[in-house]
């Protein structure tokens, strides 16, 4: 089936927004501004150990969301990820369709562009490249970008880098649960954890006001770790309001994701957040989402509840989790 991407659309040069991309007026960004002047949590990973497990702790359950510095990926090896996104994207339209995905058939992996199934939804305003890292069993490389011929390498690479930060996150989370280190890793199929990588493009929009590149949601992964590149545009939710959470060099943006919210019943909530899009600029990301695999069980963890505390959340298979959540039924 014929897709209208975002990019070629974005391309014609248009005036106007076209109708299936304005959104309700209480969502346009014009209307729901972020606040001024409040920071979204900066935690450099290499200070003292205690001091960082405080701040991760605050920041998850206050926030859902921290900008990570001094993580050990090489600013190098980020340049050289965003260069290999941005050359797929600069591909002619007809050699990126090669790689079209179709979520209609439950086929989500390769170039795509999110659709509607219902015409009174609003589209977003992005085209994506989504593939699987890890484990090795679950990569196919053949789906990757074959273009630039770097893509793979760099690819690889990053997945090492961001593997350890993620491990590195999930011992840190679980100290501030109280928790021993290893137990949340544990609980998501250990070296059965999965990473996906997702590069968002998100063209110049002629009404940026009126639209939104993702529309708010939280993720249902365990926690995801961005890197955009200098356009911002991300936006958290908290008590309330929205904040932007603007680029800062080489930092890592880290979620707090759905399942993390199960795990620890509740005491850190994913973090509902949108983006949004520029006039004049592309603003693109690079999201790592780390996911149990499907058939891993993920349930409030025993260790945080008792009778004062009972279980909020119900224990299910990640592939029913995900079932539910693609298809906007309750969990
Ligand atoms: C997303 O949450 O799906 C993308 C956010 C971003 O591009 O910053
Ligand atoms: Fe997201």
């Amino acid at each position: 089936m014929e897709v209208e991407r975002i990019q070629a659309l974005a391309a014609v040069g248009l005036d106007t927004l076209p109708a299936q991309f304005v959104r309700p007026s209480h969502e346009q960004p014009e209307n729901s501004p972020a606040v001024e002047g409040v920071f979204v949590p900066v935690i450099s990973l290499s200070q003292p150990h205690h001091a960082l497990i405080r701040e991760i702790h605050e920041a998850c359950r206050d926030w859902g969301f921290f900008l990570a510095t001094d993580h050990g990926i090489p600013l190098e090896l980020t340049g050289q990820l965003q260069e290999a996104g941005r050359e797929f994207f600069r591909l002619p339209q007809e050699e990126k369709e090669k790689y079209a995905n179709d979520p209609s058939r439950k086929n989500f992996e390769g170039y795509g562009t999110k659709m509607t199934k219902n015409p009174d939804e609003k589209v977003e305003w992005v085209d994506y490249f989504f593939h699987f890292m890890h484990p090795s069993g679950k990569v196919r490389h053949e789906i990757w970008p074959r273009h630039p011929p770097s893509y793979r390498e760099v690819t690889e690479e990053y997945n090492k880098e961001i593997l350890k930060v993620t491990e590195v996150l999930l011992e840190l989370i679980s100290d501030g649960l109280g928790l021993e280190k290893n137990v949340l890793k544990a609980s998501l199929g250990g070296d059965q954890m999965e990473l996906e990588m997702k590069i968002n493009l998100y063209p110049p929009c002629p009404q940026p006001q009126l639209a939104l590149g993702v529309e708010p949601h939280t993720d249902m992964s365990v926690v995801t770790i961005l890197v955009p590149n200098d356009v911002p545009g991300l936006q958290v939710w908290k008590d309330g309001n929205w904040f932007a959470a603007d680029y800062l060099p080489n930092a890592l943006f880290c979620h707090i994701g759905d399942q993390i919210e199960v795990l620890s019943n509740g005491k850190y909530k994913s973090v509902l957040h949108r983006s949004l899009v520029n006039k004049e600029k592309t603003r693109m990301s690079w999201a790592v989402f780390c996911a149990p695999p499907q058939e891993a069980l993920i349930g409030p963890l025993p260790e945080l509840i008792n009778d004062q505390n009972p279980a909020k959340y119900s224990t299910k298979m990640y592939a029913e989790f995900r079932h539910r959540k693609l298809n906007k039924l309750p969990q």
